[in-house]
């Protein structure tokens, strides 16, 4: 087990972090010691697992091995990387560098990021023998995180890039609705959904596909149904858009998916005002959802599903045979917060 932290976006207080413990259990990587700090994530797992988040997560932007903790002073600082062996990343004719990356205003009275940038690089050049520094091309990086009232210090192992998902946005798309979900979240709900490569999953609202494209994005195979024909025809241009396959596409009702088995469900129903219920309820689609999606799940598959806040839909799941795991929420302008719900399939 590697000590390993990931430096979380701030678009959202409590997704980022339940996203990278998604990806990892996905992944069949187990992990102990989670603690998270604002943007920041800590734990204990295989090293290898960043890989997984590298690829999968939304809203993670660097991951590090750890090597120390300290309260966010100088003193305690320089203490603690007295301590600390960087010969055990940092070999003999290596060059490195350091960045400091403040969260929000922490800290901000007892430490300057690019003072304690110069001091923490020449403390670390006269304790580790045959070293250099180098600002512009270094082999190594080590990224400081001031968070709550502590520096976190590592070596990192993945910078993450949003620029794809900044190209997926929906209005980039070539199908665009106004109902449709941001391609983070949509990942991000895959992601809780414990989707895995080559599982199917499915989107019983897919509406203008972003869902099926961001799950294809990390293998899976998808079945999008919608009960409207131009959502349809919208998806299998967007998936066309990016390459992928439109593999099944179902012009119809979500109360009869006419499916046997999928292993997660994702999906964000109707709520009454860019998209229509067709004569139906918020309330009554996601009932109907999860019932559909608790036939179709085997027991301990995941349903991620979003609805308005205000009605409570973590008191449904439970009564349908669900465990739920847990909810998140985001806000969307003030009359809408979405909750973004994650139900595991508890019994047959
Ligand atoms: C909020 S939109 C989904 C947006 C989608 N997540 C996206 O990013 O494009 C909900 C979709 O549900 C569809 N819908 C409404 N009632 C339905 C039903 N009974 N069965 C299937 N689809 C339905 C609507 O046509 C609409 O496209």
């Amino acid at each position: 087990m590697t000590k390993l932290f990931f430096l979380l976006s701030g678009e959202n207080e409590t997704l980022p972090a339940a996203e990278v413990r998604a990806v990892l259990e996905a992944e069949g990587y187990t992990y102990s010691n989670p603690e998270v700090l604002d943007q920041v994530l800590r734990l204990e797992s295989d090293a290898k697992g960043v890989k997984a988040v590298q690829i999968r997560s939304a809203y993670t932007r660097v991951s590090a091995q750890e090597l120390l903790v300290a309260e966010a002073n100088y003193l305690a600082i320089s203490n603690a990387v007295a301590k600390t062996d960087f010969s055990a990343v940092l070999k003999k004719g290596e060059s490195f560098v350091v960045r400091i990356n403040r969260i929000k205003n922490y800290a901000d009275a007892e430490i300057n990021t690019m003072t304690l940038e110069i001091k923490l690089g020449r403390q670390i050049l006269d304790q580790t023998p045959g070293v250099t520094v180098n600002l512009r091309n270094p082999d190594k990086t080590f990224l400081g995180v001031i968070t709550t009232s502590k520096l976190i210090l590592g070596l990192k192992l993945t910078d993450i890039t949003s620029k794809t998902f900044s190209e997926r946005r929906p209005r980039k798309k070539p199908f665009f609705h106004p109902s449709a979900m941001p391609s983070k979240m949509a990942r991000c709900m895959v992601n809780l959904a414990h989707a895995k490569v080559e599982s199917v999953l499915l989107d019983p609202f897919c509406g203008t596909g972003t869902s099926l494209i961001e799950a294809a994005f990390i293998g899976c195979h998808t079945v999008g149904v919608d009960a409207q024909r131009r959502m349809i025809f919208g998806t299998k241009k967007n998936l066309a858009y990016f390459g992928i396959e439109a593999e099944g596409l179902i012009f119809g009702d979500s109360r009869k998916i006419p499916l046997v088995r999928v292993d997660a469900v994702v999906t964000d129903p109707p709520y009454g005002r860019s998209s229509s219920t067709l004569k139906s309820t918020t309330i009554q689609l996601v009932k109907d959802v999860l019932v559909s999606a608790h036939a179709l799940l085997g027991v301990g598959q995941r349903i991620c599903i979003a609805a308005p806040k205000v009605l409570n839909i973590t008191r449904l799941g439970a009564g349908l045979g669900f465990r739920h795991v847990e909810s998140h929420f985001a806000y969307v302008h003030h009359t809408l917060t979405r909750e973004i719900a994650v139900f595991e399939k508890a019994s047959q």
